[in-house]
Formats: C-alpha cells, structure tokens, sequence
C-alpha cells in the first residue's frame, strides 16, 4: 500500500507525518517509534469505539492501555487532563512509557501537554482523526489546553515521534467538522501558497464530496506547508505565528462564546473574514481578493462574520490576552495579498477600530 511522508526537520528530533489509506492495518509505523513497552492510548469514547480495537490489534506486542476523556471542547481543560495523569500512575507507567493520541484537535493537544509533562516528558505519537487535526493540530508541537479566562493559554511545545494520518479515518467525520477543517487547510493558501489557495478554489467541490484523491493532496500540501515553517521556527519566535491568521480574533470568538459554542475552524474562518476586511483597510489586501477569499469560506460553508451578540469591547479584552501580546500591543497576522500574509504590531489603530464596528452592531 502507498502513501505519502512528509518530515519534521528538527534534527535529532525530526519526526514523520505519514498520510494515506489504510495505514492503522500496517503497525509497524506505528511500532517502530515505541520505545519501551508501556502504552496508552489517549481517546474519546467516539473514537474508541470507531478505532480504539485497530490501535491496540496493531499494539499486540506491547501492554496496552486505554483512557477515555469526555468529548469536546469543553472539556479541553486542567480537570480532563487529570484523568490522564490518573490513568497513568494508576497503571504504573515509567519514564518509558509512549503516549497516543487517538482523536481530533482537542484529543491530540491534551495528550500531548500530558506527555509533556509526565515525569518531565515521555514519548507521545499523534493519530489524528479529524481534517483539521491531520493538516495542523497534530503536526509542529503545540500542545495545551484552554483556561476560562483564554485559549491554549496553559501548554508546551512538545513534538510527537510520529503522526500517523489514516485518511480512512476521515469517513466517520460529520461534515460540519469536515468543513472546519477546510478553514486550516485554506489559511495556508491565504498565508503564503497562491497556487494552492487557486487549487483550492478549482477543487473545493471535490474536497466537500470526499473525493480521496483531493483530500490527500490537500493534506499533504498543507503539511508540507506546516513543515517547513515548524522545521525553521519550531517555537514561533517568528514565521510560525503567520499559522495563526483568523485565530486572534478567532479565540475570542470561542472563549467569549463558550468553549464548543463554535467549531474551532469556523471561528478561523469569521477571524479571518475580520482580518481581511483590517488587511483591505490598510489599504494592503485589495478589496477583490478580499472577495475571492471571502467566498472561498462560504462555498466552503463556513461562518464569515462573527456571533451577533460578541461587541467590540468583547474582541479587545479577549485578543489582549492572546499570546502574541507584547507590553499591552496586540500583534495580528494580516494580508498583503492572497498567498502573503504578516505579522505585525504596526498597524493603524483607527482602522482596527473601524474593523470591529463594521462587523460588531455595538
Ligand atoms: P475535536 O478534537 O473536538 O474533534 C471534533 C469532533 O469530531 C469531536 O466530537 C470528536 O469526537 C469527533 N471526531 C474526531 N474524529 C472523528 C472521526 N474520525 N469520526 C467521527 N468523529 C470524529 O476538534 P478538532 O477540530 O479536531 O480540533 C480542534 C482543537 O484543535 C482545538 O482545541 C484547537 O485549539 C486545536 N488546534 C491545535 C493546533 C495545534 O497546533 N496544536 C492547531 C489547530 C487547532
Ligand atoms: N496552529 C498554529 C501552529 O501550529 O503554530
């Protein structure tokens, strides 16, 4: 069976993300980066249930065990990530013990800032299972979970040994989560691939139908993307922070609505609406390819503008705490044209404010 690689270089600690069919029927990707004997699997009941019996078939010759945390955004947080720490000195897991992440974003993020944490850090191994998991979560190191006063704001970088994405997988997912994973997949044409962002647009009805052929390519050009920039800034002391478009006004967008109100990805995508319409102000982005951006998310069937209820007031307190926040200036990702985004705490003001009246009723 074939299938693409696509690499982590981060020297002794360069990783590969395996994308293609089938792959939970061949264990021996997996087992080859399992150093010790102690495994486990960190999951849903969803996907236990979906996926749970092929992982640990695969892990037959390893002593396996299985927890489960709630489901949900909700849930991403110091009390669920608990339970993992429960399970894993309950079972008696050493230093030597591999973590994997068998599920979405929210799965593979508290799994991962477990095994960051656990006895100082132990191996961890990423199965993503949504889109937007395969094409960004489970990909660069970002582990985390959310504090009710902001996203992620409780992590580490961590890097997984392996990120296993079996496009199979993607069969189960309902499509509204298909759809929020769209929105990662088209940030990184928005940021810095023309070619793909116009790819996307000539193949978005294929990609809402599942066509497998599509679905690769899109996975596999978006990590490739994710690649390169996680291989020269793994810990965003630069570059890596354009990953990020849509996504400070995004998380306040989800943490002012309540965890799980929005999809993840179609908070993005309104936050990049938001950003465009700021990068169009700016007079950088031109107002056409603000359009064509625009309707690429609604073909798409994701939300351009943000919750009725959320004020201005609301935006600025949330996007003041976001982590590229320096000395009270905000920093934001905006668009010199499709295909070139940057980040930047020189922008004017007014505009910023003209932004959020525009899109905000008070
Ligand atoms: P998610 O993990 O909540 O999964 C979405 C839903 O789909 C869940 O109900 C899950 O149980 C279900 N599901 C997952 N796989 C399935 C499958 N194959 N079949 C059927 N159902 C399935 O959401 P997500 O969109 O995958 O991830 C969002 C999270 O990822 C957010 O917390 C976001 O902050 C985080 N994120 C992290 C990074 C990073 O770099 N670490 C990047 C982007 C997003
Ligand atoms: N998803 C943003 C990043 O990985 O940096």
């Amino acid at each position: 069976m074939t299938h693409s690689t696509v690499t982590i270089d981060l020297g002794n600690r360069s990783y590969p993300i395996h994308i293609g069919q089938k792959l939970l029927q061949q264990p021996a990707l997996l087992t080859e980066h399992i150093r010790g004997n102690q495994v486990m699997v960190v999951t849903n009941d969803r996907l236990n249930a979906l996926y749970g019996e092929s992982v640990t078939t695969a892990l037959s010759e390893h002593t396996v065990s299985v927890v489960s945390l709630p489901d949900g955004e909700q849930y991403k947080n110091l009390e669920a990530l608990n339970l993992i720490f429960d399970a894993l000195l309950s079972a008696g897991f050493d230093r030597g013990c591999t973590l994997i992440a068998l599920g979405g974003g929210v799965v593979g993020d508290m799994t991962g800032f477990a095994a960051a944490s656990y006895q100082r850090g132990v191996d961890f191994l990423q199965i993503p299972t949504t889109l937007l998991a395969q094409v960004d979560s489970s990909v660069g190191g970002k582990t985390g979970v959310n504090h009710a006063l902001g996203k992620n704001m409780i992590g580490a970088f961590h890097q997984p040994r392996c990120v296993l994405a079996d496009t199979d997988t993607l069969n189960s997912l309902d499509d509204a989560e298909l759809k929020a994973g769209l929105a990662e997949v088209i940030k990184y044409g928005f940021i810095i691939d023309a070619d793909f962002f116009a790819w996307l647009e000539q193949n978005l009805d294929a990609l809402l139908a599942r066509d497998s052929t599509a679905l690769a390519y899109a996975i596999q050009r978006s990590c490739e993307i994710k690649a390169d920039v996680v291989s020269n800034d793994e810990t965003e002391q630069g570059q890596r922070a354009l990953l990020n478009l849509g996504h400070t006004f995004g998380h306040a967008i989800e943490s002012s609505s309540g965890y799980g109100a929005w999809l993840h990805g179609e908070a993005v995508a309104a936050g990049t609406a938001m950003a465009m319409d700021l990068s169009v102000r700016l007079n950088w982005l031109t107002d056409d390819e603000r359009v064509r951006g625009v309707q690429l998310l609604q073909r798409t069937g994701l939300p351009v503008t943000p919750p009725e209820a959320m004020t201005s007031a609301d935006f600025k307190a949330h996007m003041l705490r976001d982590k590229k926040t320096r000395d009270g200036q905000l920093h934001l990702i905006l668009m010199k044209r499709i295909g070139h985004a940057i980040v930047t705490a020189d922008f004017d003001h007014d505009a910023f404010e003209q932004t959020l009246m525009h899109f905000c009723k008070h």
